[in-house]
């Protein structure tokens, strides 16, 4: 006890040197009863009590969401006072698309992004009108199942709707206006209510509004959709019965896997790098070992789908992916896929070969003598029943 005094005279001898640690200082408003209320850019949040007050830190600029109203916001240092403006209270069907060049002006690496990735050429892509053009011819009344998913943007009296070989330019795609006045979803069932039919929107008939994931965009244009980072978003689109057979299992797949198990959603891994919605990684890892024995030389080759929310391959049901062997003269072909020698529309199911998310793929072979090293390649084609070059995304050289 009495070593701990000296202790105790130092400390205060220090408290009284140094200059005192500043204290933050505190601003009170008002804003609406139950509103979020932020200094923007920061964590430093609150809800606004049953009187509509609150207390924050001081910082440069607060603001306040609540649903059914856009965000707005205000900057001062004493009794800040956030009004919120209701959002329209109908979708308007007959409201005009912004074409995604208008977002470019401000969002100019977004808009690069997404007219490099898929969702831009959805409608308009070859791989898809190759597909398309024999729906047309062999089942045509099917023709505008197709325009809820790869054109959800089309009104339902434009010609293109039953015929997607008419659609052109930006609007036709997944593009940015759409995917920013959705805010909700109807009532339906994923896999079976397919994209723009279970996306809800809400289009004003006057001024502007975009639905995104942060709370404190305060444009006065902008609201708040935790939509936007739930899986059940993609899930509109990448999960689908069509004609009764389920060619996008994207959704479900995740549901079943550690990712979706531990709530990590789609955009946590997709939306990383932005608006290609591309990982910008294979998500597979590759592990080579060498056992001797008096019977020769083995290899032990796995594979795992480690940083992956679903199978490997996913989404359409064509698309496969290849792991080859080689050493010498040996070479052996592993395939990961559905199985399939026709288009989906005709039926057919075959075997499920896909590689599972965090589950390692195991394969033991045997070294022909003398060689001194093992090559894996993996190769990914997307289609397989129309010609398809394949794009390697691993080759790796393994010496035993
Ligand atoms: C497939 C639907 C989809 C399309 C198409 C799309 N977005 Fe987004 N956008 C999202 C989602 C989902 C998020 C939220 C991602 C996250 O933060 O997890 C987002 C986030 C944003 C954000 C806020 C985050 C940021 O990166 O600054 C902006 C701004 C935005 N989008 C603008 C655009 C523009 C402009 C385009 C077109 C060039 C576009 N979006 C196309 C779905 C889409
Ligand atoms: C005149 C410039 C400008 C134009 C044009 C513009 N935006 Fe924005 N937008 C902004 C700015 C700046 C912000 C960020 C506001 C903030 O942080 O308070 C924003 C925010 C957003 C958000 C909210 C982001 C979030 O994090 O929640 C979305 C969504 C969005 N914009 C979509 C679009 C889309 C889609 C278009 C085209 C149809 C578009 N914007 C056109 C400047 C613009
Ligand atoms: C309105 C429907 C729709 C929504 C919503 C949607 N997508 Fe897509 N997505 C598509 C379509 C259609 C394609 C295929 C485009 C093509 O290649 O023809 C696609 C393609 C993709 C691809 C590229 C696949 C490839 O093989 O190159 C990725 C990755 C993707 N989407 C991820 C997402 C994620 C993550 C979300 C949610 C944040 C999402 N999408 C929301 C319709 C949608
Ligand atoms: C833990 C991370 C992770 C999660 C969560 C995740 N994915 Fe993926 N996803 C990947 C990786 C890695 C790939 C393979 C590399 C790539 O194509 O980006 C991939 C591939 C894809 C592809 C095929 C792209 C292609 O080029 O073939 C689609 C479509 C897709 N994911 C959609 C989704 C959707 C929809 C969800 C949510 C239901 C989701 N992903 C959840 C990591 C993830
Ligand atoms: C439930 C929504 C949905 C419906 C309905 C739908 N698709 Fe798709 N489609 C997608 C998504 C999402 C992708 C991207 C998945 C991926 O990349 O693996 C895609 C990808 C494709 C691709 C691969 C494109 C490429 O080049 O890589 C083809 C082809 C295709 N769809 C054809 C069709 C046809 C034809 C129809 C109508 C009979 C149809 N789809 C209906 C959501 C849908």
């Amino acid at each position: 006890m009495s070593r701990l005094i000296p202790l105790f005279f130092l400390a205060s001898l220090l408290a009284w040197l140094l200059p005192p640690s500043p204290r933050p200082v505190w601003v009170r408003g008002h804003a609406p009863p139950g509103a979020t209320v932020r200094v923007k850019n920061t964590h430093h949040v609150s809800i606004a009590d049953a009187h509509g007050r609150f207390t924050l830190p001081q910082g440069e600029r607060f603001t306040a969401s609540l649903a059914g109203h856009f965000i707005t916001g205000a900057s001062g240092h004493a009794s800040i006072r956030l009004t919120l403006k209701a959002l329209p209270k109908h979708d308007d069907a007959d409201y005009q698309w912004a074409a995604p060049a208008e977002c470019a002006s401000c969002h100019q690496t977004i808009y690069n992004e997404w007219s490099g990735g898929a969702h831009s050429g959805s409608a308009t892509s070859a791989g898809f009108r190759r597909y398309y053009r024999r729906v047309i011819d062999e089942k045509p009344d099917g023709a505008g199942v197709c325009t809820s998913c790869h054109a959800p943007g089309l009104r339902d009296d434009d010609l293109a709707f039953f015929d997607l070989r008419r659609a052109e330019g930006p609007l036709s795609g997944v593009h940015c206006d759409y995917c920013h006045k959705v805010h909700d979803l109807n009532a339906g069932d994923i896999g079976l209510t397919h994209g723009r039919f279970l996306l809800k929107l809400l289009r004003p008939s006057k001024g502007q509004l975009f639905f995104g994931p942060r709370d404190d965009a305060d444009r006065g244009d902008d609201a708040y959709s935790p939509l936007h980072r739930d899986s059940r978003y993609c899930a509109a689109c990448h999960e689908g019965n069509v004609f009764g057979i389920p060619v996008y299992t994207t959704y479900s797949e995740w549901l079943d896997s550690p990712a979706g198990r531990a709530g990590m959603g789609c955009q946590e891994c997709h939306n990383k790098a932005g608006h290609t919605f591309s990982t910008g990684t294979p998500g597979l890892e590759l592990e080579v070992g060498f056992t001797h024995t008096t019977s020769g030389t083995f290899a032990e080759v796995r594979l795992t789908p480690s940083k992956v929310g679903h199978r490997l391959p996913t989404g359409f049901v064509e698309r496969r992916l290849v792991m080859t062997l080689e050493a010498g003269d040996y070479r052996e072909e592993t395939t990961f896929a559905r199985r399939v020698t026709q288009p989906f529309w005709h039926g057919e199911a075959g075997a499920d070969t896909r590689l599972r998310p965090g589950e390692p793929f195991v394969k033991r072979v045997r070294l022909p003598s003398g060689v001194p090293s093992l090559r894996v390649l993996i190769t990914r084609y997307r289609y397989q029943t129309q010609p398809d070059d394949g794009q390697v995304i691993l080759d790796r050289k393994w010496s035993r």
